[in-house]
């Protein structure tokens, strides 16, 4: 039976799923050229680490088990993708682009994907 806290944890993954999308998004529209790409890549960064917390916070509240070793990987990943965005965005506004952080961004994006699909979860 899927009861209203499986609907509540799904609707945050989600958004969690948009937070990754608008880091792939954001980049591919930097790549392409387009001005406001890096704000949405920063946007979804930040987004996806506060998400990711909430989930956490969810999915322990609805007595699921959770791998703290993956977590903190994720978490360690996902900080070091706000920084390389912040960073690129804060010295693209000076004028100075960046374009290997704003990679970088998106290549630890995509690791964070794959620790979250190949690290398999706890059994309950
Ligand atoms: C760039 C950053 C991140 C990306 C790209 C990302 C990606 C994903 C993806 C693709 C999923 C779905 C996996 C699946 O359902 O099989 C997921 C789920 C999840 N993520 Fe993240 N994530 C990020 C950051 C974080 C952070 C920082 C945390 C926590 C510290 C976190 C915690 C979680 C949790 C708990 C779930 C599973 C929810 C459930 O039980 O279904 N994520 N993430």
């Amino acid at each position: 039976m899927v009861g209203s806290m499986e609907i509540l944890i799904g609707s945050v993954v989600v958004l969690h799923l948009l937070g990754m999308a608008s880091i792939a998004g954001g980049w591919l529209a930097n790549y392409l050229g387009a001005a406001r790409g890096l704000n949405v890549l920063v946007w979804g960064a930040r987004v996806q680490l506060i998400l990711g917390l909430v989930l956490v916070g969810l999915v322990q509240a609805n007595k699921e088990p959770v791998s703290y070793a993956k977590i903190a990987t994720k978490l360690v990943v996902a900080l070091a993708v706000v920084a390389c965005a912040e960073i690129a965005n804060a010295r693209t506004r000076k004028g100075k682009g960046q374009p290997a952080l704003v990679n970088a961004a998106f290549g630890l994006m995509l690791l964070n994907v794959c620790v979250a699909v190949l690290w398999p979860n706890p059994e309950a």
